[in-house]
């Protein structure tokens, strides 16, 4: 490779500002008529894509998967499943996405495999204590004939982390049993996820996001958890948790990025890692290893005014410490919709509200002012905005999917003690009638509910008010006010104002009070109307220039 792949000061690095647009292919739109989203329909709406203007797509897991877990269950990293298409269809699509300016994320699943992969298909059929089981972590049981698993691990989707063979022996599963968990001190293992990176450099995406980045080591030793571990798994945690957050995930990283360096063009990793602690955090973004981090604090964050400059202002300090951009997300396919997150009491559980929770303490029009000012907020900040596809049209959860649609292996997993992430991954509406509101020419795989169609692209296109006018308008003043630095000065306005000035001169105030605000200078945008005498009302969000 060329040796300005390398020189970090020719590289492009475009992530540090950008705003990524989240495919859930899936979801998004249909072009062959079997009622599963495909690269033929995205393809399709690239032109949509383009007129938003986002500078990426990040498209979930689209390889071969028995889609045990909507596709994180990957039988084969070099191919498409057909569901979605071809490998040349999928060729074409990042063609054609950068001939109109769009760049193209793929999702690299490390931590597991599907059971469907060869790799555990051999393990299963071979001997015990063959080689190819090392692939994995098989091992053996614990108490009389080994009928224990071997530690007290649990899954994350509910239930033991361990499945037993017929052969008496266990295998380490943290999410569903279909997704065995790999070895990440087999060398095979290393040297097999380099080549799927450079697989998929080659074909000229953009880089990856790369899924449960906090998985992959376990401790070798294998404890058991205790119970404070295995409650706390993937959140606060202590340090040397057996399976999350460990110290020797850095070297694989290291190992990766050098893969990713040898190409030209600005190629980025963004790690998917649930890993509160920033000190924690800004480990992964050392100048060798990732370029960005998800950042899930504000998506967690109860809707005031000081829970959210806290985790701002902490957010840049330790991520700037580090040089690393933040990246800001208030939705995507695994959590609960923030116009009906936020259209909660602060406080409640949304996760457990989804499952049974009382549906008459849910706002949904204050959870929409809510959330486009969330997202005016979050396109002001310096650093680079993932979008999760749908929350352009505010879109909000399916609450009330029916319990024998659900497609999630949360909800069985769980013993139905929670309902899961389906009512966030309901098909896109596109037109404002027609059986699956232009989705496709089938029933969708999951069903539409009838309020999405005056919520569609078309029902809003052209419409002032809207809220995919107002994240296109954002986009377009974002492009042209507050990607020129990476500086953000704090003004005081009051306890229940959050306002900041970007380095443009661009000043964005929220109002998270209960009264309207005053405020000076030209509006630029604003995420709900303005009160009669020009003032901000609560929950809302401006722009001044
Ligand atoms: C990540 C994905 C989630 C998936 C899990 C297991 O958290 O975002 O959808 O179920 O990893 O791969």
């Amino acid at each position: 490779m060329t040796s300005s792949a390398t020189d970090s000061s020719t590289v492009d690095r475009w992530w540090r500002t950008a705003v990524v647009y989240q495919v859930y292919i899936r979801s998004f739109a249909d072009g062959n008529g079997d009622g599963t989203g495909d690269i033929a329909g995205l393809r399709s709406r690239l032109p949509f894509l383009r007129d938003l203007g986002v500078d990426a797509i990040w498209i979930n897991p689209w390889y071969r998967s028995p889609l045990a877990d909507g596709g994180y269950d990957v039988a084969d990293y070099r191919d498409i499943d057909p569901q979605y298409g071809t490998l040349d269809q999928a060729e074409a699509l990042i063609t054609e996405a950068h001939e109109h300016g769009i760049k193209v994320i793929g999702d690299l699943v490390p931590n597991h495999t599907s059971d469907q992969h060869v790799w555990f298909a051999e393990a299963v059929a071979a001997p015990i204590g063959d080689p190819s089981r090392e692939r994995y972590h098989i091992r053996p049981g614990t108490g009389p004939d080994g009928a224990e698993p071997p530690t007290d691990w649990r899954s994350v989707f509910g239930g033991p982390a361990w499945t037993r063979l017929d052969d008496g022996e266990w295998y380490l599963h943290l999410f569903a049993p279909e997704q065995p968990d790999l070895n990440w001190d087999h060398p095979e293992v290393r040297s097999e996820f380099c080549d799927v990176l450079r697989f998929w450099m080659e074909r000229d995406l953009d880089g990856f996001r790369v899924d449960v980045a906090h998985g992959l080591v376990k401790d070798p030793t294998f404890p058991d958890a205790n119970e404070a571990q295995r409650l706390l798994a993937g959140s606060e945690g202590r340090e040397n948790h057996p399976f999350w957050d460990r110290d020797g995930i850095h070297p694989i990283v290291r190992e990766w990025r050098a893969v990713l360096d040898e190409y030209p063009g600005g190629r980025m990793l963004v790690a998917e890692a649930w890993v509160p602690r920033p000190e924690r955090l800004a480990l992964y973004l050392r100048p060798d290893e990732y370029h960005q981090s998800f950042n899930f604090n504000l998506l967690e964050a109860a809707w005031e005014a000081g829970d959210y400059r806290r985790i701002i202002a902490e957010t840049l300090e330790v991520q700037g410490g580090v040089g690393a951009a933040p990246t800001w997300v208030m939705s995507n396919h695994d959590v609960v919709r923030h116009p009906t997150r936020l259209g909660l009491p602060n406080g409640t559980d949304w996760r457990a509200w989804l499952l049974d929770g009382d549906r008459s303490i849910l706002d949904a029009e204050a959870g929409l002012a809510r959330a486009r000012a969330a997202t005016m907020l979050t396109l002001a900040l310096p650093g680079g905005t993932y979008l999760y596809q749908g929350e352009e049209l505010g879109l909000p959860e399916v609450h009330d999917l029916p319990t024998d649609v659900l497609d999630d292996p949360v909800w069985e997993r769980s013993d139905h003690q929670a309902k899961g992430r389906d009512g966030c991954r309901v098909p896109l509406p596109w037109t404002t009638d027609g059986p699956s509101f232009g989705f496709g020419d089938a029933e969708p795989w999951l069903p539409m509910p009838d309020s999405f169609g005056p919520l569609s692209v078309d029902a809003q296109r052209g419409d002032s008010d809207s809220t995919l006018t107002l994240y296109t308008e954002a986009l377009r003043v974002r492009r042209e006010h507050l990607v020129t630095d990476e500086a953000l000065t704090w003004l005081d306005l009051g306890d229940d104002v959050l306002a900041f000035e970007r380095g443009s001169g661009v000043r964005c105030v929220v109002n998270f009070g209960t009264e309207p605000i005053a405020l000076d200078g030209e509006v630029l945008l604003a995420s709900g109307p303005l009160t009669a005498d020009g003032g901000l009302p609560t929950d809302t969000t401006v722009w001044l220039g």
